[in-house]
């Protein structure tokens, strides 16, 4: 990425909610967040609530609180409704036995019934598990598995990707669609929520206990459980408020799907928990029909991904002209590195900063940022929300001074920070070893103005179109395939992507290489775990680089592939 420290586009907004950010830095204080909440005295918090039935307590029912779109349905539902439906819901929970503390996963497209239900599961106080809806069989099914799963939330057309005979804890499956056959196990969404009640008893819970569990990738191992609490919800609160500059009447469009964190914290919690008028896509990416949904539902505060907004600067400027996109007040980014090109080009043609944000899965929240009120230095990812301290240190914790690369690390703790990772203690533990910190796994330098300068990973996880891609879950769905012997997995930088999937394959006796084996081990992986964990560039190779031990040294491959030196090869195996 190029990078210019000495670029600035001044500040925008003087009136935005943070004003000055070093002022604000300074005189931040959590206490004054959590007042903000009634569960401040008595300490028992429901997120539904508080994104949802509290509005319509305190007069704000009637206002608009979701604006559905897609190619097939033209939806609005106000606090009140929404209110209704989710209690609703959770009538339909409480009379199959759902409670407290139990894990209730969604699997479907992006639909009102996505987001009642979700709101639903909440308030019988379940942990929500989402699941994004492009997972295929595998990747389904080791999620449920390793949450223990009592209950699911899907739609007719996904409901074959899940492996139920594989699955003896998952006893329950809501299904939104027609026609539904009764069988065992099987409970008709629609039909059931015609009959239920729209007055619920919420469930107060602590505000440590459990909300969410993201499934997420690292380098090695299966996908991971990242396990987060209701008291996120200060977190959610203060950033919707400070980054998203939140304000009475918006209408904010967040494009991700709540499969991942963006599209639940952002998409569902923070907007919520402000009263904002939440528009909601489905469908696939199209500059059109994109900016149509900004033109249509008059979005003043829109969240996305630098993959799309590279996708938009491809599509140029004439196609931005066709739409009238005057309500956008702020435009913010999130996910992979937001490219100072892309950044300049946003300016010029919305005539809007782009705001680059970062955070994690694990984070729960957003930690460093670009606010309307400060100064943005193209590429830079910003400085961290007051309340968190963010810092760049060494292998044993010593924190660098400016313009040195390093571990971006966090102070811990903080509101929304991960609690657990569900069933493994030590991989939880891997991320606070050392004392204080909270190890991201990303490196980065910190500038003399205390900007932050995104570099890359100290890891193998990929990041494709802001999707996090484990290597090690793709390279254990290749060897799968009766062709492969050995798999190795890499991201290969890309233009539009950022990255994209190269796998490294070693053919079994008998098969040889070919551009329709190449396709066909493509299209393995996508029907079997995801469209976007499959590979798009395969290459055969007689032998793969391996340690003694039998490991496929990734960092080799990724060194073949860039031409750059491979670094030390003491532990190869020959
Ligand atoms: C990357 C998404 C550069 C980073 C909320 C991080 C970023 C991983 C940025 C988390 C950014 C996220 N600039 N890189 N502004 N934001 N990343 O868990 O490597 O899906 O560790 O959470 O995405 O991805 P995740």
């Amino acid at each position: 990425m190029s990078q210019m420290q000495g670029e600035i586009i001044s500040a925008g907004a003087p009136s935005s909610n943070l004003g000055n950010y070093e002022e604000a830095y300074a005189n931040f204080n959590w206490e004054d967040v959590e007042k903000q909440f009634s569960w401040y005295e008595t300490g028992k918090v429901n997120m539904a609530y508080e994104a949802i039935d509290r509005h319509v307590d305190e007069g704000r029912g009637d206002r608009i609180a979701l604006r559905f779109n897609d190619p097939t349905r033209e939806e609005t539902y106000t606090f009140k409704d929404l209110k209704e439906k989710s209690n609703q819901f959770a009538n339909v929970l409480r009379s199959q036995g759902i409670s407290k503390g139990d894990r209730v996963f969604v699997f479907m497209p992006r639909s009102p019934e996505l987001y009642v239900s979700i709101l639903g599961i909440l308030k019988v106080g379940a942990v929500v598990g989402p699941l994004f809806e492009a997972f295929m069989e595998t990747a389904v099914k080791d999620r449920l598995e390793d949450s223990g799963a009592v209950a699911l939330v899907t739609t007719t057309t996904l409901l074959p990707r899940v492996k139920r005979d594989e699955l003896p804890l998952l006893h329950h499956i809501f299904l939104v669609g027609k026609d539904i056959e009764p069988e065992a196990g099987i409970i008709d969404y629609f039909k059931e929520m015609e009959h239920a009640s729209s007055d619920a008893e919420i469930e107060w819970v602590n505000r440590e206990d459990g909300l969410i569990l993201h499934y997420t990738s690292g380098s090695t191992g299966k996908p991971k459980g990242v396990y987060h609490v209701h008291n996120a919800m200060l977190q959610h609160y203060y950033t919707g408020k400070v980054v998203l500059d939140l304000k009475e009447g918006d209408v904010y469009w967040c494009t991700a799907d709540p499969g991942w964190v963006t599209g639940t914290s952002y998409g569902i919690f923070a907007p919520w928990l402000h009263g904002a008028t939440n528009v909601v896509r489905g469908g696939r990416f199209s500059p059109g029909d994109w900016y149509d949904t900004i033109q249509k539902n008059k979005v003043t505060v829109w969240y996305s991904a630098p993959t799309a907004f590279r996708m938009f600067m491809g599509a140029g400027e004439d196609i931005v002209k066709q739409y009238d996109l005057s309500t956008l007040r702020h435009i913010l980014s999130v996910g992979e590195p937001l490219n100072p090109e892309v950044v300049r080009w946003g300016y010029k043609v919305y005539g809007h900063r782009i705001h680059d944000t970062w955070w994690m899965t694990e984070t729960g929240g957003q930690l460093i940022c670009n606010y309307p009120s400060m100064p943005i230095k193209p590429g830079s990812m910003g400085k961290p929300v007051p309340g968190i301290q963010a810092a760049i240190i060494d292998d044993n914790g010593k924190e660098l001074p400016p313009n040195r690369m390093g571990n971006l690390a966090v102070r811990t703790p903080w509101p929304s920070m991960m609690r657990l990772i569900w069933n493994n203690a030590p991989k939880y533990e891997e991320y606070f070893r050392i004392p204080g910190w909270y190890i991201s796994g990303d490196t980065a330098y910190m500038d003399e103005d205390g900007y932050f300068w995104f570099q890359g990973r100290i890891d193998d996880v990929i990041n494709s179109s802001g999707e996090r891609i484990g290597p090690f879950e793709v390279e254990s769905k290749l060897v799968e395939h009766p062709a492969v012997a050995e798999a190795g997995v890499i991201g290969k930088p890309d233009p539009t992507r950022g990255e994209i999937i190269k796998a490294f394959i070693s053919l079994r006796e008998g098969f040889e290489p070919s551009e329709e084996l190449k396709a066909e081990i493509s299209r393995f992986v996508k029907e079997g775990l995801s469209a976007h964990a499959a590979p798009r560039e395969i290459e055969f190779k007689d032998k793969l680089p391996k340690t003694r031990s039998g490991k496929i040294m990734r960092r080799v491959l990724k060194a073949w592939e860039l031409n750059l030196p491979a670094g030390d090869l003491s532990t190869i195996e020959d």
